[in-house]
């Protein structure tokens, strides 16, 4: 049944023993726990046999520099997590990246994992020398006999070298149920950090709406893979997904369906703020996106003025695109631009705020130019910079980053903005959206771009995708949208992100030296039990030789 999705359950699965076969069964060939009889880690006796632990380079995405040597570490009922001692925000930081790493070291082992700052073999450490050699977002990790080593420059180097133990240590340590070690790392070092500053996934919440535990469970698996951005496309003809005060029809009415006809829902700004602060707390910055001035039929029905006919158009729950536009010569127009962005910038500690302007196809083309013009200035005023999808690059604001959501890589305003200092986040339709089909017949999700199989997703070079001489420093990193016309459950997303949102993280995070895909490809295969014991019902393609 390779390549259909077989079923939709509302939440995630059960976490059962059985999904965890292929890791169980290698258990027991190495003697530990047969039978069941043996309290997780401790089935010691003179059977026992390591299995080996997983290589320093089989985790995705790809470490830029491994130096496996040594004997591994072996977490056991006496490990402790030490973490930096201190008062200070980049030490608590750090200490929150030591609970993390025990909260999910410690369903799954059975152990205590007491995290503190006097002592541990499992060691967080923040070392302000690293900068020069990984930055703020890399880290140093050693393994050896005596233990775990992860050092970094700033707490979220510490995070995403947690990311890195996380996938040396076996999949069933993504259960949530006790599960037999041995948890062994192998002995080495890896010392990594991102090729690109903006590693983001998109997530539409307004085609479909996504409650705030949704996002945060999709946050969580992001996370896994080093993912340092998250992209809430807010609002769209089908929905309005955040409270606005000064024009609070917005969400009330304008939020009050999604395609298809159902309820939609739209997010408070005490729940918005929650969904920021915990994607923090994963080291990750949401960059909200308002779609202007096309894709606004929600706004446009909740407010008759903001029409150049002065009528509200009914709400919409169709799939079409192109076909609303925001009232251009109407002074209403920037009031309402104005107070969104102001509130929307409010809410927001990251300093990108994306604006969309795609598909304004209903807006006369320098009508768009004088809109986009203004919106510009307006963000700008609120402090924030502007992203928005590419056809911004017809009159990009200074410091403006575009959004390339082509299939060629040759349209040539782009280019030309590139080169001259306009920053592009790659997200080409047809290798990083994350909707559109793996293939003909799979059940969910768009073609429009084509279909996008594993390889086809992963086999490019970011630093060398565009045309016409636009250099590897024009890009500021890539994304994987996710468009949810066609996806409403979790289970959904998942099917559709995994594997493509890894093979995207490691395109966004590894240097061009370490791409491949017959590399990527194996190590892809160790992901398949890992997805399993995270309760994800990912897409068993059948290019990769899964165990
Ligand atoms: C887009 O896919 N319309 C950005």
């Amino acid at each position: 049944m390779r390549g259909h999705r077989l079923r939709t359950p509302p939440h995630r699965p059960p976490r059962s023993l059985a999904r965890l076969g292929v890791a169980l069964l290698l258990t027991v060939a190495a003697g530990v726990g047969a039978g069941g009889a043996a309290a997780p880690g401790t089935a010691a006796g003179g059977a026992r046999q390591a299995a080996a632990p997983a290589a320093l380079d089989s985790v995705i995405p790809a470490p830029a520099a491994v130096a496996p040597g040594g004997s591994p570490y072996e977490i056991t009922a006496d490990t402790a997590i030490r973490v930096p001692p201190g008062s200070s925000a980049a030490a608590a930081s750090a200490r929150d990246a030591g609970e993390y790493l025990a909260g999910v070291l410690r369903p799954s082992t059975g152990f205590d994992l007491p995290v503190g700052s006097e002592s541990g073999e499992v060691e967080l450490r923040l070392s302000a020398r690293l900068k020069k050699a990984v930055g703020t977002e890399g880290y140093e990790l050693t393994s050896g006999a005596d233990g775990v080593l992860i050092s970094a420059a700033a707490p979220a180097g510490l995070f995403h070298g947690v990311q890195t133990l996380r996938q040396l240590l076996p999949p069933t340590v993504e259960a949530d149920t006790a599960q037999d070690g041995p948890w062994l790392v192998a002995g080495g070092r890896i010392t990594d950090e991102p090729r690109f500053a903006y590693r983001s996934a998109m997530l539409d919440v307004a085609r479909h709406f996504f409650t705030v535990e949704q996002v945060k469970r999709y946050i969580d698996q992001l996370a896994l893979y080093k993912y340092n951005t998250l992209h809430l496309h807010l609002t769209d003809d089908q929905g309005w997904r955040l409270a606005i005060d000064s024009w609070p029809n917005l969400a009330e009415y304008g939020g009050s369906t999604q395609v298809g006809g159902g309820p939609g829902g739209y997010y408070t700004k005490d729940q918005y703020r929650e969904l920021v602060a915990y994607a923090a707390s994963r080291h990750m910055t949401v960059v909200p996106e308002v779609d202007m001035p096309g894709h606004t039929n929600s706004a446009l029905a909740s407010y008759a003025e903001l029409n150049c006919d002065g009528v509200a158009p009914p709400l919409y729950t169709g799939t079409s695109v192109g076909f609303s536009s925001l009232c251009v010569p109407k002074e209403v127009t920037y009031d309402f631009v104005d107070d969104v962005v102001r509130e929307l910038a409010e809410l927001t500690p990251g300093r990108y705020l994306h604006i969309g302007g795609d598909e304004a196809h209903s807006t006369p083309h320098d009508e768009y130019v004088a809109f986009m013009e203004r919106a510009q200035k307006i963000v700008a005023k609120y402090g924030k910079t502007v992203v928005g999808w590419h056809q911004i690059t017809a009159n990009p604001a200074e410091g403006a980053v575009a959004q390339y959501w082509g299939t060629t890589g040759g349209e040539q305003e782009v280019i030309d903005a590139a080169k001259a200092g306009t920053p592009l986040v790659l997200s080409p339709a047809n290798r990083t959206y994350l909707d559109m089909k793996y293939h003909a017949q799979t059940p969910l999700g768009l073609s429009w771009a084509g279909y996008v199989e594993v390889r086809q997703s992963y086999d490019w070079d970011p630093g060398t995708y565009m045309r016409g001489g636009v250099p590897e420093s024009a890009v500021l990193g890539v994304e994987a949208p996710m468009w949810s016309e066609t996806l409403s459950t979790n289970d959904q997303i998942e099917f559709m992100a995994f594997p493509r949102a890894a093979g995207a993280a490691e395109l966004g995070w590894s240097p061009a030296a370490k791409l491949g895909w017959d590399g990527y490809r194996d190590r892809l295969v160790a992901q398949g039990p890992r997805w399993e014991a995270m309760g994800i019902d990912f897409y068993r393609s059948a290019q990769v030789p899964w165990e």
